[in-house]
């Protein structure tokens, strides 16, 4: 590409540079409410203790930055002048946050970012809005941008549909700022109102395992997921008066339209309309401390998911299973978008090794793939760890 190339390793910028800022910015998980952001329903998120973490400097340039990623042992040299999309994956999470940024302001001037990340790619936790509010909120503070968090989140999100090409809903970005230490986040994707929920699960914990599998469908069946809802919802509105989302839908008017919609759309918009039920019945769960009533949920929507929407994969599939035979896990669920990734389980904190040990051994048998397990905590969002 004529306006951009990569290099290998640091190179010497020849700038000079003067404040520095340190970033973490969270992966996040969901507890429930899958698939349903994009649809303007509710969604049940949690930023958590894995995190990218970003060092800033200003280089006194007009127009040129370099962001290196250690992961990809890459650095990228960027012209603000002349920003177009890459071919490159992870080029784009960049490119494209700082052209939606340039069409707020023309504050950016030159900078070196560099980027170190614990959030495993691919695995369902969202290490691309960890990657693109990071960056954002940093460029924010650096340059004093004047930006307030609901910018970062949707402008991250609009880099997302525009230079990676993931029609995603506002979910990861949301989590990935706004998260609290201890607390999920239940959030109307229609109003975008939210309320922290406090979530204690004491003896209990949160355990993820990693498929370690990232199957390739994940950009173009997400979009197609998001094509069955509208063309569901269009024939619902044929008979009924709702408004722009499955959000007002009832199982009802679904039954009503089912002739119509045929089983492929039918499965897609009843998994949504239940999902939406299940977030708020979890909720309740939560504040009565019924940690059993949320694992069956979680294991419902896993049902849900693996045969209504069909995002899951047998990787996933097969993990929950386990989990459900395993005495001491309450529940277990892929989490995000699908295709591979990571299951999130509720599991009884004494029984957790003997979960992860059986786990890993079954997977490997079954599959010859290593498995990842980390037990994960809810922790704060984006967030400045160090400015000198
Ligand atoms: C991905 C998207 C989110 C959300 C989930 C599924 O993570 O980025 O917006 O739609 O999938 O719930």
């Amino acid at each position: 590409m004529k306006n951009k190339k990569t290099i290998t390793k640091t190179q010497k910028s020849g700038f000079s540079f003067d404040l520095h800022l340190q970033v973490a910015s969270p992966g996040r998980i969901n507890l429930i409410g899958e698939h349903t952001d994009y649809n303007e329903g509710y969604v049940l998120p949690a930023a958590i203790d894995k995190t990218i973490i970003f060092s800033f400097s200003r280089n006194g340039s007009r127009n040129r930055c370099t962001v290196q990623s250690m992961d990809y042992d890459e650095t990228l040299v960027i012209d603000l002048d002349h920003i177009s999309k890459s071919t490159e994956g992870w080029h784009n999470y960049i490119l494209g946050v700082l052209h939606e940024i340039k069409l707020k302001t023309d504050k950016v001037k030159g900078f070196h970012c560099h980027i170190e990340s614990l959030v495993p790619v691919g695995s369902g936790i969202s290490s691309s809005a960890a990657l693109e509010c990071g960056l954002a909120f940093g460029l924010n503070e650096l340059f004093q941008l004047g930006l307030e968090k609901w910018d970062i989140i949707k402008l991250s999100q609009r880099a997302e549909h525009n230079f990676v090409g993931t029609k995603c809903g506002i979910m990861d970005q949301f989590a990935s700022v706004m998260g609290k230490k201890d607390h999920v986040m239940l959030l109307d994707c229609k109003t975008l109102d939210f309320d922290y929920i406090s979530m204690n699960i004491e003896p209990y914990k949160l355990l993820l395992l990693n498929t370690n599998v990232s199957h390739n469908l994940a950009t173009g069946e997400y979009n197609t997921r998001r094509r069955q809802c509208e063309e569901g919802l269009a024939i619902v509105q044929k008979h009924f008066q709702v408004e722009s989302s499955l959000r007002h839908v009832t199982s009802e008017m679904l039954e009503h339209c089912k002739q119509e919609m045929g089983p492929l759309l039918y499965n897609r918009c009843s998994y949504v309309v239940s999902e939406n039920e299940r977030v708020l019945k979890a909720v309740n769960a939560l504040k009565k401390n019924d940690l059993k009533e949320v694992g069956r949920l979680m294991f419902e929507t896993h049902r849900g998911l693996s045969e209504d929407y069909e995002v899951s994969c047998v990787e996933l599939d097969f993990l929950v299973a386990l989990a459900k035979e395993h005495e001491g896990v309450l529940g277990a669920r892929m989490i995000g978008g699908g295709f591979g990734g990571c299951t999130l389980n509720i599991v009884q904190g004494d029984g957790m090794a003997s979960f992860v040990e059986k786990a890993t051994k079954a997977y490997q048998e079954r599959f010859g793939i290593e498995l990842s397990a980390f037990q994960t905590s809810l922790s704060n969002g984006t967030h400045i760890l160090k400015k000198f």
